[in-house]
C-alpha cells in the first residue's frame, strides 16, 4: 500500500488496470442486458465489424454529424467533444465508438459501468489515458455513483480531484488529466443521471434499421464470409432481423449453415424464406421468446394491462431484459403497448397470432 493515493477513503493503484477493470470490449458486456448476444457470436460479430464511416452502413443523420465533429477535432488537432450512443442491443454503438477511435487516428481504450467497480480502478484508467485517446465506457448507466462524481471533474476540466492522507492531515490534491474523448454507450438513456448526461457534448440514439440497409449490410457481411447470396435472398433476411445488424448477421450464419447442408447453393429468396422458417423465425422475425410474450399477454392475461415484474416472472425472465430487449421492437411494430396500468397487448398482437381479438380491441 505504499504507493497508493487515498480517495475517498479509497486506495487506488496503477495496478487496478491489471485487476480487470480495463477489459475487452465483449467481456465487459453485461450478461442480463446484453442477453441479444451469445457467446457464439462475439468473435463473430468482431469480424464483420466495420472499421471506418465508410463500411458503416445506415444511421446517416448519426453518420453525418459524427464526420463533421471528427474532421473538425482533427483540423484543430484537439480530443473531440465528448460522445453518447443510446439504443437497443446489437445496433451499433461499440462498433460507432470504435469506428469514431479509427477516424480520429486515436486509440481506444475500453471497459464498461459494471467493470468499474471502485474510484480507484476509475482513476487508474484516468491517468493512464494520453493525450487525445478514447475512453470507451459501455453500459455507462451501470457506473456506481461515487466512481460517477470522480468522472464529472475529469470531463468537465481534465482533472482529478484526489485526497491524500486521512483524518486533520488530509488535503485535496487535483491532478491534470491529458485531454481526452468519453464514449459512452447505454441501452437505457432513462437511466442516466442529469449530470452525467449534460457532460457529454453530442448524445445519439441509434434507430433500427430498414430492411433495405439490413440487406446491404448482409451483403457486405456475405462477401466477407465468402457467401454466395443474391439481393432477394439478403432482403428476405433482413426483413426477418427486427431491424437489428447483430440479428441479420446471425440469421444470415443461420441460412448459411442450412443451404450448405442441403446443398442448396446460391441464397436466394426461396433458399432464405425455407431456411428462416426451419428455424422458426417468423415473418417478422419474431423469435420463440417475443412469440411467447405476445401469447402471454393476449392469452394468459386476455388483453388486460400486466406489469413488468409480474411479466418477468411469468416469463422466468429477468424485467431488465424484458425491457431492454424484447419490448422496443413489439412496441415499435405495434404489437404491445405501455400504458400507465402496465404492457398490453394490441389489434395487432391478435392478428399476428392469428386469434380473434376479445371485445372492445
Ligand atoms: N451500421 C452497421 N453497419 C454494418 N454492420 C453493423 C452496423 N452496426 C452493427 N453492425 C454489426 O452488428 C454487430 C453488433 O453491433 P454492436 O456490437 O456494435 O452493437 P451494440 O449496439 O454495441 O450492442 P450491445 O448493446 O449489445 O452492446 C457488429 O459486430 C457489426 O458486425
Ligand atoms: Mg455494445
Amino acid at each position: 500500500m505504499a504507493s497508493g493515493i487515498e480517495i475517498e477513503g479509497l486506495v487506488f493503484d496503477a495496478g487496478a488496470q491489471a485487476r480487470g477493470s480495463l477489459v475487452n470490449d465483449d467481456d465487459a458486456r453485461d450478461r442480463t442486458v446484453s442477453a441479444a448476444l451469445q457467446e457464439e457470436d462475439l468473435s463473430f460479430d468482431r469480424s464483420l465489424r466495420p472499421k471506418l464511416l465508410k463500411d458503416y452502413l445506415g444511421q446517416e443523420k448519426v453518420k453525418e454529424s459524427l464526420a463533421i465533429m471528427i474532421e473538425a477535432a482533427r483540423g484543430r488537432g484537439e480530443a473531440a467533444d465528448h460522445i453518447l450512443f443510446s439504443g437497443p442491443p446489437g445496433l451499433g454503438k461499440t462498433t460507432l465508438a470504435t469506428v469514431v477511435a479509427n477516424e480520429l487516428g486515436a486509440n481506444i481504450k475500453t471497459t464498461s459501468g459494471p467493470a468499474i467497480e471502485r474510484t480507484g480502478d476509475l482513476a487508474a484508467i484516468l491517468t493512464n489515458l494520453e493525450p487525445g485517446d478514447v475512453l470507451f465506457i459501455d453500459e455507462i448507466h451501470r457506473m456506481n455513483r461515487m466512481v460517477e462524481e470522480v468522472l464529472y471533474p475529469a470531463l468537465e476540466d481534465f482533472a482529478l480531484d484526489i485526497v491524500v492522507g486521512k483524518g486533520p492531515a488530509a488535503r485535496s490534491i487535483r491532478l491534470d488529466l491529458p485531454h481526452f474523448t468519453l464514449i459512452g454507450a447505454t441501452t437505457r438513456t432513462g437511466l442516466l443521471t442529469g449530470p452525467l448526461r449534460d457532460r457529454f457534448g453530442i448524445a445519439f440514439r441509434l434507430q433500427y434499421y430498414s430492411p433495405e440497409e439490413l440487406a446491404s449490410i448482409i451483403m457486405r457481411s456475405a462477401s466477407i464470409l465468402g457467401v454466395d447470396i443474391s439481393e432477394d435472398g439478403a432482403l428476405e433476411i433482413a426483413r426477418r432481423s427486427r431491424g437489428t445488424p447483430r440479428l441479420a448477421n446471425r440469421l444470415l450464419k443461420r441460412v448459411r449453415d442450412w443451404a450448405q447442408v442441403r446443398g442448396e447453393g446460391v441464397i436466394d429468396e426461396d433458399v432464405a424464406a425455407a431456411a428462416l422458417s426451419f428455424f422458426e423465425v417468423d415473418s417478422l422475425g419474431l423469435d420463440a421468446m417475443d412469440n411467447r410474450i405476445l401469447e402471454m399477454l393476449a392469452v394468459q392475461f386476455g388483453g388486460r394491462p400486466v406489469g413488468l415484474t409480474t411479466m418477468a416472472s411469468a416469463l422466468s425472465e429477468d424485467p431488465d431484459t424484458l425491457e431492454d430487449v424484447y419490448e422496443p421492437f413489439l412496441m415499435q411494430q405495434g404489437l404491445m403497448i405501455r400504458t400507465p396500468k402496465g404492457r398490453q397487448a394490441t389489434a395487432r398482437t391478435y392478428e399476428h397470432l392469428g386469434m380473434p381479438a376479445p371485445e372492445g380491441f
